[in-house]
């Protein structure tokens, strides 16, 4: 497995060795978990070179929260992308990919229909943060196919449509989220909490599928009782959970009143304590 530090050796060695190669690409902001490690097999699976990033980007935080404390280990992260299979690890410092003290930075705007819903309304700047970093990794990465969780499934959406603009050889592709035995969404984030509070966190997606339920059933999508009845719900089992949001679209993010077969998306965002935790369904 070898090791880039900076983005000129990784150009380096992309004009010596990788040119020709189907490669596959997944960023990370490290501190990784059995949901990026099924991100990295598919890549394995299906080019003939991996690539992950692991660099936690300042641009996509907001003022008070947690880029100072998100969980760092560089050396475990290496030590298990070694054992899955990765050919190249790129680990550029802040000062490479935003050279300048951040001031050559290009403001990235995104239509406001987009960060007005989900998690774009309520972390204001994090998609713009979003939208600059993958737009500087796919440029030095160059890869025919990304990968993505799906648990991100707002992030996903904005990646696909940033590079059917500006990378239309690099694919992008949603992989299913992967979970805890509870149904709990695997999360960087979720080291944050106790064992205990883990498992009081599992039921964000037990609601997520209640909730469904009952869309499945009566078809038409009554948006603020379902919120309503999402939040309760939460909040009998403990008052340590604060809602954020309950939203439904159809798989595009846009609005829709009534279900559409395996095309109707609900995401949520849910702080357990003081820890922020999203998860989504499609059904
Ligand atoms: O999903 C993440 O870990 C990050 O948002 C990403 C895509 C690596 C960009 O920093």
């Amino acid at each position: 497995m070898i090791i880039i530090k900076s983005t000129l050796d990784y150009l380096n060695t992309y004009n010596k060795q990788l040119n020709s190669k189907k490669i596959g690409f997944v960023p990370t902001m490290g501190y990784l978990h059995e949901g990026h490690l099924s991100l990295v097999k598919e890549s394995i699976k299906n080019n003939e070179v991996t690539i992950v990033s692991i660099f936690v980007n300042p641009t996509q935080f907001g003022k008070g929260e947690d880029f100072n404390s998100y969980p760092r280990n560089t050396e475990r992260d290496l030590a298990l992308l070694k054992e899955t299979g990765t050919d190249i690890v790129f680990i550029p410092e802040v000062e490479d990919i935003y050279p300048n003290n951040h001031k050559s930075l290009v403001e990235i705007g995104i239509d406001s229909d987009f960060t007005n819903k989900l998690c774009g309304k309520y972390r204001p700047g994090h998609f713009n943060g979003v939208a600059q970093i993958i737009i500087k990794l796919f440029s030095i990465v160059k890869a025919n196919n990304t990968y993505f969780g799906l648990k991100d499934y707002q992030q996903y959406i904005l990646i696909k449509n940033l590079a059917s603009t500006f990378f239309p050889y690099t694919k992008v592709i949603g992989v299913p989220t992967i979970r805890e035995n509870s149904g709990l969404a695997m999360s960087s984030r979720n080291t944050y909490l106790t064992e205990d509070e883990q498992l009081l966190a599992s039921s964000i997606y037990k609601n997520l599928i209640m909730i469904s339920n009952i869309i499945k059933e009566n078809v038409t999508i009554n948006h603020l009782s379902l919120a309503k009845l999402f939040n309760d719900t939460l909040l009998k089992k403990s008052s340590l959970f604060t809602p954020q949001y309950l939203e439904v679209y159809d798989t595009n993010l846009n609005q829709i009143n009534t279900y559409i077969q395996n095309q109707t998306f609900i995401g949520t965002a849910v702080y357990l304590n003081k820890v922020r935790l999203i998860d989504n369904i499609t059904f």
